[in-house]
């Protein structure tokens, strides 16, 4: 979908922001609770298009789920054999429909999936998430564009993640919760998105416990039938928080405040802040005073698995140091490639140099207004940053990307008193 909006630069932000419930938790929790007739109702629910997308899904294939409120309540359902092994073509507009194999395996025994969609800044395979399942026993095919595994019954094993991917572990803790006998997940991702999800499922009647924070043992269960009515909250957007976190840094007329978010699921962006000499306050465990900066120190920052600096951050966070007193580096270890918004800054007259996995960065850069592309979710939050500190107009394109990753992002920056104008009306 093709939308613009414009961006008259610079503007200065003031006031309260509230982080919503992180996208990167919604997803894999509407997957999981498939895998329990109970009544679920999930609250703290961002309004996601990526949610309404999994969520038409999710009733297309079988069980009633519906969101109002920030609330998402899936419907009690007798019998899970009501669910169509084949899942819509729809799920080829978000790439954590991926999940939807090991949840309607584990339930149906079989599953046929349309290959997956999504960001595009990287060819993102998916081989960790079938040797996981091959491991429990499923076998899978391609046919058609269709991802076709099946498996009478998923038999617990002991198996070790060549990579800690975040969607991979998800999938097989959704898999083997109601595999026969016992699997060990070992090198699995230990985001905190992971440990909810851990949580979550074994709220719903799954016997998961860590045997370190990077190895689980599952017990496997015939059914998840804790109780009739489940109720579940969703945890806050780390990425979101740092998004206006950031913000604030570039833009505050003095400061602003960001809630509800988790502290402790920030430390290593906060510690990165503080390196750079972002002046900020922590009021309490879900509260933080940011202060607009005046100088800042050039750093070398490189991402990594959780609790490094997040890959998802490191593109907000290059604007950031686009204002710092020197040339500081950005490596991506995760995601060597995600690095295409620095051409759309170096329009605005971004100094930003490609090197191996990364870029640097020239500081005290004046970005000026210029026609530019939201390449992905954080490129594109990144892009609309460099906007807001701008000399003049700029011209967003495919802001698409952006608003399908942040709730009510709109409504919130207008809160802080930013001024968008949009040349279509987004939906949300
Ligand atoms: C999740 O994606 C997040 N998405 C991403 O956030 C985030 O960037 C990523 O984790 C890393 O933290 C959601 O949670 C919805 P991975 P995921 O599997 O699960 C490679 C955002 O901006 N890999 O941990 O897809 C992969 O290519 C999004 O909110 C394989 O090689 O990430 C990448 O290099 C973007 N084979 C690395 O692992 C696999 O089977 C990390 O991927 C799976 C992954």
């Amino acid at each position: 979908m093709n939308n613009k909006i414009i961006v008259e630069g610079p503007q200065k932000v003031k006031g309260i922001v509230k982080v919503s419930g992180a996208k990167n938790s919604i997803l894999p929790l509407m997957c999981a609770s498939l895998l329990s007739g109970s009544q679920i109702k999930l609250t703290n629910v961002p309004l996601l298009n990526d949610v309404k997308v999994l969520n038409d899904i999710i009733n297309k294939l079988g069980r009633n789920s519906h969101l109002e409120n920030y609330e998402l309540t899936f419907d009690y359902v007798e019998n899970l054999a009501v669910y169509n092994e084949t899942i819509s073509e729809d799920a080829n507009r978000i790439r954590y429909s991926v999940l939807l194999l090991g949840t309607i395996l584990a339930v149906k025994g079989r599953v046929k999936l349309p290959l997956p969609g999504g960001c595009s800044f990287s060819d993102r395979p998916i081989d960790i998430h079938l040797d996981g399942l091959k491991q429990l026993g499923a076998e899978i095919k391609e046919e058609d564009g269709f991802l076709i595994a099946e498996a009478k019954r998923l038999i617990g094993t002991d198996m070790t993640l060549r990579f800690p991917s975040v969607g991979a572990t998800e999938n097989l803790l959704i898999a083997s919760v109601l595999a026969e006998g016992v699997t060990y997940l070992r090198n699995i991702a230990k985001e905190p998105e992971i440990v909810d999800l851990i949580n979550f499922l074994n709220k719903l009647g799954a016997q998961i416990e860590f045997i370190s924070p990077s190895e689980v043992k599952v017990t496997g269960v015939k059914e998840l039938t804790a109780a009739d009515t489940i109720q579940y909250e969703i945890l806050p957007d780390r990425i979101e928080a740092a998004t206006f976190f950031i913000l604030g840094a570039l833009a505050a007329e003095d400061y602003i405040i960001v809630e509800n978010l988790r502290i402790e699921h920030s430390l290593s962006f906060l510690n990165t802040a503080q390196e750079l000499g972002v002046k900020f306050e922590i009021l309490d465990p879900n509260t933080v005073k940011v202060y607009k900066i005046n100088t800042l120190e050039p750093v070398y920052v490189e991402t990594g698995v959780y609790p490094g600096l997040a890959t998802d951050i490191q593109p907000m966070l290059a604007v950031l140091l686009s204002q710092a007193d020197g040339v500081s580096t950005i490596k991506d270890s995760i995601y060597p490639t995600r690095f295409q918004y620095g051409q759309e800054l170096n329009k605005m007259n971004g100094n930003i140099e490609f090197i191996e996995s990364g870029i640097t960065i020239k500081g005290e850069s004046n970005f000026s207004g210029s026609e530019v592309f939201s390449h992905d979710l954080r490129g594109g939050a990144a892009v609309l940053l460099a906007a807001l500190i701008a000399n003049g107009k700029t011209e967003i394109d495919n802001t698409y990307q952006i608003f399908r990753g942040y709730s009510q992002l709109k409504e919130k920056l207008e809160s802080l008193g930013v001024v968008l104008e949009q040349e279509v009306p987004l939906h949300v």
